[in-house]
């Protein structure tokens, strides 16, 4: 039996992949290529040694998924597939309600009709809008989101919740990310954003490799420590890992299940930026700009649920995962396309 990874060429699908081949797993991908090389694939293999199985294919296309799980024998799915970019969504809300919902849709009818009904969710905390309690536990209130995107998820979460409540033959693992970062210690693995990053490591990274010339700040008027916003920031080598404690879990027949994945440490973007620069012996030149529109002051994580119930835990520290991002940025440059 085999793991679907839809999205797995992406950025965390292919740290999972990774992860899922060194716990034994086989794993095909399910993807697009719409925001991924296939190359990340052959990087994949080139660490763990093991083929990886490559269906390109989008999640709307039932006929695609139909001829993939009647090539394949598929156990469960881990469902990455999914348009991410914030902003992007706000100026296309259709693509981003018709790509993540009806694709997931499309996704678990499939799945369904071929008994299997084993699904890893790519949640975000981005579901808990400005939260109501910091640290963030599980049972924090689920909140206003600030975009399109943000709302697919939520949705997505109650999709997926009230399928498993009607069929209890579903088992469904909800996985809430705060903000991953870093990349395979390698060196060979990492992000890959088209166009101008809109996340924070990956400008730092862009800035630092001279093809952007300083950071922008976004505010640092916030209610936090030294005014700028305050994150939890995970290595995307710990998240990956995160899954396959989730799988575990399915196998359990743990029903539905929702977990926090960070570390439980904030950081503010100004502490990002000292310890890039202390972990690479890097000037990260900045400015502070106005607040970005949705963004909030504060967002990380109480792990303890996940530490708990899956025995996972964040193993990388904040330097680690600013020396491993630097170290993916300075190799590649130009991520994939070398
Ligand atoms: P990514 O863009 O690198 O990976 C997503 C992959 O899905 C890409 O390879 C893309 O080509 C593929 N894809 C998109 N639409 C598809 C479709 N219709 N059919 C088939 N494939 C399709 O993004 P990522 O950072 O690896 O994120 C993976 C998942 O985790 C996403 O669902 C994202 O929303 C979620 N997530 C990401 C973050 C983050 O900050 N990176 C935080 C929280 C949640
Ligand atoms: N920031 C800057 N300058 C930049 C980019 C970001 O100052 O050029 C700041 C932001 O204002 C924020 C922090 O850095 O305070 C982190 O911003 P990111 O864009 O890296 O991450 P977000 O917390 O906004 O959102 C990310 C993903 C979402 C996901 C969320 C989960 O983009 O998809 O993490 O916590 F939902």
């Amino acid at each position: 039996m085999a793991i679907l990874v839809t999205g797995g060429a992406g950025f965390i699908g292919s740290h999972t992949c990774v992860e899922l081949q060194q716990a034994g797993y086989d794993v095909v991908v399910y993807d697009n290529l719409s925001n991924s090389s296939e190359k990340s694939l052959k990087r994949v293999e080139a660490i763990t040694g093991k083929p990886v199985k490559f269906y390109k294919g989008d999640i709307l296309d039932r006929d695609r998924l139909n001829e993939v799980f009647e090539k394949e024998q598929l156990d469960s799915c881990i469902h990455f597939a999914g348009l991410k970019a914030v902003g992007e969504s706000v100026a296309k809300p259709w693509e981003y309600y018709e790509n993540n919902i009806a694709g997931t849709l499309t996704l678990v009818d499939v799945m369904r009709k071929h008994n299997c009904k084993n699904i890893i969710f790519s949640s975000s905390a981005t579901v808990y809008g400005d939260p109501a309690e910091i640290p963030i536990t599980e049972n924090c209130p689920k909140g206003q989101c600030t975009n399109p995107y943000g709302w697919t998820k939520s949705m997505l979460e109650q999709i997926l919740s009230d399928m498993q409540k009607a069929d209890n033959e579903w088992n469904v693992v909800l996985l809430r990310y705060f903000n991953p970062i870093g990349a395979h210690p390698s060196g060979t693995m990492g992000e890959n954003p088209n166009g101008i990053p809109n996340n924070l490591m990956p400008y730092i990274t862009q800035v630092a490799v001279g093809k952007l010339p300083e950071l922008g700040v976004f505010g640092n008027d916030y209610d936090t420590p030294d005014g700028t916003g305050v994150r939890d920031y995970i290595h995307v080598v710990d998240l990956a890992k995160g899954h396959v404690k989730a799988l575990k879990k399915i196998e359990e027949n743990a029903g539905l299940k929702i977990y926090n994945l960070g570390t439980g440490v904030g950081y503010s973007v100004l502490d990002i930026v000292k310890n890039f620069e202390e972990a690479n012996g890097i000037k990260i030149p900045y400015s502070i700009k106005p607040r970005r529109a949705g963004d909030i002051a504060t967002c990380y994580s109480d792990a303890t649920k996940a530490k708990e119930e899956l025995g996972w835990e964040a193993e990388y520290g904040i330097k680690e995962m600013c020396a491993d991002s630097w170290r993916w940025q300075k190799n590649n440059p130009n991520g994939y396309e070398d």
